[in-house]
Parts: structure tokens; sequence; C-alpha cells
């Protein structure tokens, strides 16, 4: 067996077996394949795609390239929750620390950006000092002292969806659903949890689309779960405009805090206490009007931001030294009217020219770039009225491109739904 015969084959629509996939994995683990080959194979496997049993084959040899967490130490039910990733998705930030206020265990490995969407990981590194990495038992101990962890894909857990990951970012080919599923299958089921909490994004700044191949997405991921004997409840939600109003990494750490607080965008609002209500309704059978009053209750009497700092602080983060760009332009609109749409594949592209992402995967990121919507769709606009505040440092984008990401028409626009539906 060599990389060009799989290659081939994956070129000509053939299907690829669980040995095959392996060599592939170990090869590109040692290094004895290149990664130009890999690159080749996972543009063949974009455009010709996997079905079920290559996909679940694929998910297997990456969950068994490393260790698995053994979570066993921790009592109760434990919750992970992962999102595909989208423009403005700070929910981990304010779910996690929320479910802990609640009771609910949170173990939670994240990623970095991908593409043109951001990481949690990212994210909390705009906090200076805040450590990524922990030990195995460094985890578990957090976890049962203060209910909550969010830490970095740890050094072995599933190293060929590190590496894989990496490469895909930079190499267009990060939107394929086999690609996709057996990627955060194969981090959430050596992750350990007990019920996984997929938010697969939808629209113009999502990997999926539009709700066909979102929907396929979910059951795929569905499926793995089932066949690794595991509890996997996708969410499908919009990501047609960017999630709350910043886009960022230390802009949406300091949005986050905000809505910790109880004030927070109303859409980033609704949809963590639908997740965390959901996660009550499942693990403990609490009815959903009941769970999302016990929600709010938690934000409003200060114990879901407690448990944010306590998170910050345990990981050696220091919240004062959060920075944001002093360097601001705020773009207003030649137009009135009311805004139809707000492109969140553009703003997360204009977002990462700004520094806030990668092109290449040794690029450093300015944590401290971004953008703030000031208006979302729906909302209307004066002449003259403020739409978004770019924060920038070394590098700036053209007025045209930003003012490109909006469409404004005199039509009363009707909002979309932000959760479309709820799989399992
Ligand atoms: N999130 C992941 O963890 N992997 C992907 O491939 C896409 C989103």
């Amino acid at each position: 067996m060599t990389i060009i015969d799989i290659i081939e084959k994956k070129k000509h629509h053939e299907k690829l077996t669980e040995p095959e996939l392996s060599f592939v994995i170990t090869g590109m683990l040692d290094g004895s394949i290149a990664d130009y080959q890999i690159s080749a194979l996972l543009m063949a496997i974009v455009l010709n795609g996997m079905d079920l049993e290559e996909t679940i084959a694929l998910t297997k040899v990456m969950l068994n390239s490393g260790d698995k967490i053994d979570l066993s130490p921790i009592s109760g039910i434990i919750v992970d929750k992962h999102s595909t990733g989208g423009v403005g998705d700070k929910v981990t930030l304010v779910l996690g620390p929320l479910l802990a206020a609640l009771g609910v265990k949170v173990a939670k490995m994240s990623g970095r950006g991908l593409g043109h969407t951001g990481g949690t990981i990212d994210k909390l590194e705009s906090i200076p000092g805040y450590q990524v990495a922990l030990r195995e038992d460094e985890f578990i101990k957090q976890v049962n002292d203060i209910g909550i962890a969010v830490i970095s894909q740890t050094g072995n857990i599933a190293p060929a969806d590190k590496k894989l990951y990496a490469l895909r970012d930079v190499t267009g080919t990060v939107d394929s659903i086999p690609l996709i599923a057996s990627s955060i299958m194969s981090k959430k089921l050596a992750s350990g949890a007990d019920i996984i909490f997929i938010d697969v994004k939808v629209g113009k700044g999502a990997l999926m689309k539009d709700l066909e191949s979102a929907e396929a997405l979910a059951q795929t991921m569905i499926e793995i779960g089932k066949r690794f004997d595991k509890t996997v409840i996708c969410l499908l939600t919009n990501m047609n405009e960017p999630l709350g109003c910043a886009v960022g990494n230390a802009l949406e750490v300091k949005e986050s805090m905000d809505a910790l607080k109880g004030y927070g965008p109303v859409d980033l609002m609704e949809l963590v206490i639908e997740i965390a209500a959901l996660v009550l309704n499942k693990t403990e059978k609490m009815d959903m009007e009941e769970a999302r009053a016990l929600c709010l209750k938690k934000i409003n009497n200060g114990e879901a931001y407690q448990k944010f700092e306590q998170l910050v602080n345990s990981q050696h983060g220091d919240l004062k030294g959060l920075t944001v760009s002093d360097h601001i332009i705020s773009v207003t609109t030649p137009k009135a009217g009311y805004i139809k749409s707000i492109d969140a594949l553009r703003i997360g592209e204009i977002a990462r020219e700004l520094g806030a992402g990668r092109f290449k995967k040794t690029d450093a990121i300015d944590y401290a770039v971004g953008l703030v919507l000031t208006h979302k769709v729906g909302d209307y606009v004066e002449v003259n009225d403020e739409l978004l505040k770019v924060y920038f440092n070394e590098k700036n984008v053209s007025l045209n491109e930003i003012l490109s990401c909006f469409e404004i028409s005199m039509d009363d626009s009707t909002k979309e739904p932000l959760i479309y539906k709820i799989l399992s």
C-alpha cells in the first residue's frame, strides 16, 4: 500500500478501508507521509466525499491515534458542547460558566480558529496568562474543585485531528461533512463526556451553508455517536449574521463577560439559555420553562459571572490585562432603511484580515483587533448612523469592503429563527 495509491483511489471515487485510513494517519503522524500528500488526499475527500462507513472508520482511526481521557473520577453526568464554528460564536465562554453555576460539570476541550471562524482557545488566550494546557490530573481536579475547566486539546488527544485540522485550515479543505464529522467526533469521543451537544451552525458565516447539509452533518455525527454508545444532540442554529455583536478575540471575551452579567446581545443570550435549559432538561429531566428561569436566575444573581472569574483565575489568566486596540474607526451607513442581511462570512474574513485569525499555520494572532456591530439584522438605520466599529492595529481593510457586508433596504425584513431544529 502506498499513499499515492490511496490518493488515486479517492480521486476515482473509490471507498477507502479502515486499514488504508490507518496507514494514512500513522504515516502522517510518524512523518513518513508528507504534508503535501495528506493535503492532496484531503482535497480528494472534499471533492469526492466519504460514505458513513468510511467516516466511522476515519473517526475510529483518529480517536485511536492518541489518548482517551478517563473522566470517571468526576462524579455526575458530564456534558460536552461543541460548535461547528461560526463568526462571533462565543457560546462556550458564556455557556460553560453558566452550566458550572447550575451545578453541571464542564470538562471542556476547545479548538483554535479554523478558516474564517474563530476558536475558543484563541479567544481565551487573549486573556494574558490564561493557561490553555493543563495536565489531565490538573484538568480533572479543577473540574472537581470548581465545576469547570476549559483547555486546548491536550498533547495527545486525537493528535491526528490536530495535524489534519491545521492542514485543512490552510489548504481550503475545511468544508467536507466526513472531515468535519470525524474531526469533531474523534475529539469528543476521546474527551470522555456522557452527553455531547453539538451546535451545528447554518448559513453564510458557517461551514454548512444550508439546512440540508447541516442536517446531513448532524445525522452523520449522531450515527457516529450511536456506534460508540454516546448520546449526541445536535442543534441547528442560524449563522447568517454574526452571533452577538463582537467578532475578534479580546472583543468577544468582553462581550461574553457582559452576557454573563445579563446584558449581552439578545441572540447570544437566547442561544446560551436555550442550550443550558436543554442540558438541564436532558440531564435532570427539568421542564424547559423552569430550566430557562433557573438559568436567568444564575445570571442575574451574579453566580454565572463569578464562575467565569473563578475559571480564569484557576487557569492563571489576568482579566485586568485584557486589551482591545485603541485604533478605532466608526463605519456609518450612506443609506437609510432596514438591515436585511450582514454577511457573516465576509465579516469573519475581514476580522481575519485585520489579524484576528490565521492564514498560515504559523501566523501569530492579534488578539486586540476585530469588529463590533452596532446594529443587527432587522434594525432600522438612518443615513450616517453607525453600523459597526473596526478595531485595528497594523492591518486595516477598506471601507467599501465593510459596507458591502450590509444589505439595507426599505422593506421591513422578517428575522429568521435563531434555532432551526434540534436532532438527537
Ligand atoms: N470543528 C472541528 O472541530 N472540526 C472541524 O472540522 C470543523 C469544526
